[in-house]
């Protein structure tokens, strides 16, 4: 439930450590297009995370900015509807970070597995550092600054969300309590058109623990149209506790992507080596795959093999039909076909997804301006709203002067 009718917003981060390959584009990019089209987004580069493991290459980051965003509007993210920016233009986010530090007790973000992991790596300890700490209460600040309601992430970073929303309870009731909250609250409800609905589905809710009661009331104060936020806020806390919802907490959205196979068979990824890029050109593209390694059994073209033991079928799986998968299948298994027509099926589809975004790729290099034009739009357009946000936040803890 949204505290300021945020319900339909979305905010999502990518750190810009290279060049963006086919497994971003099926897992993340996809995602993110449908989005686009029912929500309200907000998609960012997050440079500051970035530095929390790179601090020591910051130079890296000019061209990696841009070019990440171009990857993201050659693919059809459209900057007219979606807000796009970067994380460092907006420095609202540190200073919500900073504060939210001061209630977050270290305890919590020690035992966050993504550092906790680095910790176990050989060179880890090395690059413990504040930053990297500090990782996941920046990421809910970048999260709840805009009191997103959806958060498009991978698995990876479910337990950040986890503690995003750990921290809006503690935040909420901390700061979000008044000497005098029930008071208000009720004055509130008395203001209310329908404020013995709202009253009878509290008690469903406090004395019977019914949930629906509980939505039904969450949607009933949405609903209002001529309240303040404070007085929102106040109604929506006072469903649950004795103070206001400051922040709503933010849901992890967790959607099921295909696992992209790379070069070798492995995950696509990067740290593999193994990647086709999304502006690679089409000969790189043409090259990578028919170099791609077989079933070892196919030595010789009459040799038969067996699709389950080769990784050029796992990119079949993404990008063939049925009909060309039952091809693969048997002319593998009766070497009645042989690997580089077996490839060059997998090239033509990989092609024909890679070239319209080739092209917008080669448009937006030219003219790089518009791509910092957008950044900049976006940055202000959004720093309305964390601004707001922070008067509130200030406000909250004290911070009026
Ligand atoms: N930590 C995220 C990642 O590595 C990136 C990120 C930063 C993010 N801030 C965010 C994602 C806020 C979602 C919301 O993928
Ligand atoms: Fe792999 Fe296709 Fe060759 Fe079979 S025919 S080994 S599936 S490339």
């Amino acid at each position: 439930m949204s505290v300021d009718g945020t319900e339909n917003r979305v905010v999502s981060g990518m750190r810009p450590t290279g060049a963006l390959h086919l497994g971003h584009y099926h897992g993340v990019l996809t995602n993110w297009l449908r989005l686009q089209q029912e929500y309200e987004c907000f998609f960012f580069i997050a440079d500051w995370h970035a530095l929390t493991s790179n601090y020591e290459s910051p130079g890296e980051l000019h061209t990696a900015v841009p070019q990440m965003v171009i990857d993201w509007l050659a693919v059809g993210i459209d900057p007219g509807s979606t807000r796009l920016f970067v994380q460092s233009r907006v420095p609202e986010h540190a200073e919500l970070a900073l504060l939210l530090g001061m209630m977050t007790p270290l305890s919590w973000l020690e035992r966050v597995p993504s550092y906790k992991d680095m910790l176990e790596q050989p060179e880890g300890p090395a690059l413990a550092n504040y930053g990297f700490l500090g990782y996941p209460l920046l990421q809910t600040a970048d999260i709840i600054i805009y009191k997103a309601k959806h958060v498009p992430i991978g698995e990876d970073q479910r337990a950040h969300v986890e503690l995003a929303r750990e921290l809006v309870r503690r935040f909420n009731d901390l700061y979000g309590r008044e000497p005098d909250f029930e008071e208000q609250a009720r004055a509130c409800v008395e203001r209310l058109e329908q404020a013995r609905l709202y009253m009878e589905l509290r008690t469903a809710w406090q004395e019977q623990g019914k949930t629906d009661a509980l939505q039904q009331a969450q949607l009933l104060v949405k609903a209002q149209r001529n309240i303040s936020s404070t007085d929102r806020q106040r109604l929506l806390g006072y469903l649950q506790g004795n103070h206001r919802m400051l922040f709503p907490e933010p849901e992890a959205l967790l959607t099921e992507t295909p696992r992209i196979p790379g070069l070798d068979g492995r995950k696509m990824s990067k740290s593999y080596g193994n990647t086709i890029l999304l502006r690679d050109t089409a000969d790189a593209v043409q090259e990578k795959l028919c170099k791609m390694p077989t079933d070892p059994a196919r030595v010789r073209r009459s040799d038969p093999g067996e699709p389950e033991k080769c990784p050029v079928w796992g990119l079949h799986k993404v990008y063939s039909d049925a009909e060309v998968r039952q091809w693969v299948q048997e002319g593998c298994r009766a070497a009645s076909i042989g690997c580089l027509d077996c490839k060059r099926k997998v090239v033509d589809r990989v092609q024909e997804t890679l070239t319209p975004i080739r092209q917008r790729r080669a448009e937006l290099e030219e003219d790089v301006d518009v791509v910092w034009k957008i950044l900049n739009e976006g940055a202000e357009a959004v720093r309305e709203i964390a601004s707001d946000t922070m008067q509130e936040v200030r406000r909250a803890m004290g911070l009026q002067y």
